[in-house]
């Protein structure tokens, strides 16, 4: 499905960005994978038997950070090549309440999730564009339940969350003259390393609120994230698409 194509994934290192990697692989994709924790992305790249995968340490945070991974991309596909799919799965949280909470971990929160998309989206795009390699360019970016109906200690998650979907709106209206669609999936609760530390009672709460009884898994997520990126959602742009077993309708 996505031969000859090759995919950028944040976050790549852990969770819902590792199962992406290794189904994308499947699917004969090359695949950066970027994480700041270039450990995870090593052994990402070490659990996927098929093709050539490069795992880089990256920040998303920071934008020097993000350009540098971009020129390895040039360095190691050569410049005429073009990573023309991105998933923006990079996030962190740092919860507490909002009368305690304190600015850095605001400002930490948004700095990933939002500011890093931002950086990565802007790069690819550019990219993409000055190279005329705009035919098919796929983004899919990750909002949250927590951006659709807030959620008791995330005001930074939240904020954070529904900026993306407002990003995820507006590159996909200003690059679908360059045929660059840009998407978002909106997990609910996916059993991965940041669901670890939510306490047993308010999951068990959530589970309540979600018609499938059940939390998500990472490949469930990546399904549908494969789906985004592939041609058979080629008139698909601008779209949040829930993966959350109902939990918000
Ligand atoms: P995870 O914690 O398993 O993986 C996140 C990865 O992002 C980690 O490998 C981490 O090292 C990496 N990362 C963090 N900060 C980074 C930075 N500054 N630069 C580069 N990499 C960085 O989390 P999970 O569950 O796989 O989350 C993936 C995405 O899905 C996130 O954006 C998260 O906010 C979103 N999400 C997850 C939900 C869930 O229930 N697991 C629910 C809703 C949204």
């Amino acid at each position: 499905m996505f031969a000859n194509r090759i995919a950028i994934v944040t976050g790549g290192g852990s969770g819902i960005g590792r199962a992406v990697c290794k189904l994308l692989a499947k699917e004969n994709a090359s695949i950066i994978v970027a994480d700041r924790n270039v450990k995870g992305a090593q052994e990402t790249i070490a659990s996927m038997t098929e093709g050539q995968h490069v795992a880089v340490e990256v920040d998303v945070a920071k934008l020097d950070s993000v350009k540098s991974m971009f020129e390895l991309v040039n360095k190691t596909y050569g410049s005429e090549e073009v990573a023309t799919l991105l998933v923006n799965s990079a996030g962190i949280t740092k919860d507490g309440w909002v009368i305690d909470m304190k600015p850095e971990d605001f400002d930490q929160v948004l700095d990933v999730s939002l500011k890093g998309t931002f950086y990565t989206t802007q790069l690819a795009c550019k990219t993409m564009i000055d190279k005329k390699k705009s035919d098919g360019g796929s983004i899919v970016n990750f909002s949250s339940v927590s951006a659709k109906i807030g959620n008791m200690g995330q005001a930074n998650y939240a904020a954070a969350k529904a900026g993306v979907e407002g990003l995820t709106r507006t590159v996909a209206r200003e690059m679908g003259k360059y045929n660059i669609r840009c998407n978002a999936v909106i997990p609910g609760f996916i059993e991965t390393p940041m669901v670890e530390t939510v306490p047993e009672h308010i999951m068990q709460g959530m589970l309540f609120l979600t018609p499938l009884g059940r939390k998500g898994q990472p490949e469930e997520v990546a399904n549908v994230i494969k789906f985004l990126l592939s041609k058979e959602s080629s008139y698909i742009t601008g779209a949040m698409l829930q993966v959350s077993g109902g939990l918000f309708l």
